[in-house]
C-alpha cells in the first residue's frame, strides 16, 4: 500500500508523528514533510492512528 501526504492540506497539527515518529516527520512549525512510501498491508496501527488523528485528512492510504 503506498502512504503519501498532501502537504498542501496540512496545517500543522503534527498528529501523525506523534502517532508514528518512525514513518512522518515534520518541519519545525509542525508541519509534515512530503511522504511517499510504500508500507505494509494492513498497515501498522501506528500508521492507521496517524492518519485518523489527522484534522485536515492530508494522509491517504491506497
Ligand atoms: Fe499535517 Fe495532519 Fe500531520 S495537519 S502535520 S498531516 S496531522
Amino acid at each position: 500500500m503506498r502512504l503519501t501526504i498532501d502537504t498542501g492540506k496540512c496545517s500543522g497539527h503534527a498528529r501523525c508523528w506523534e502517532a508514528a515518529p518512525d514513518v512522518f516527520d515534520i518541519d519545525d512549525n509542525g508541519y509534515a514533510l512530503p511522504l511517499d512510501v510504500e508500507v505494509s498491508d494492513p498497515p501498522a496501527d501506528s500508521i492507521r492512528a496517524g492518519i485518523a488523528a489527522c484534522p485536515e485528512r492530508a494522509i491517504s492510504l491506497h
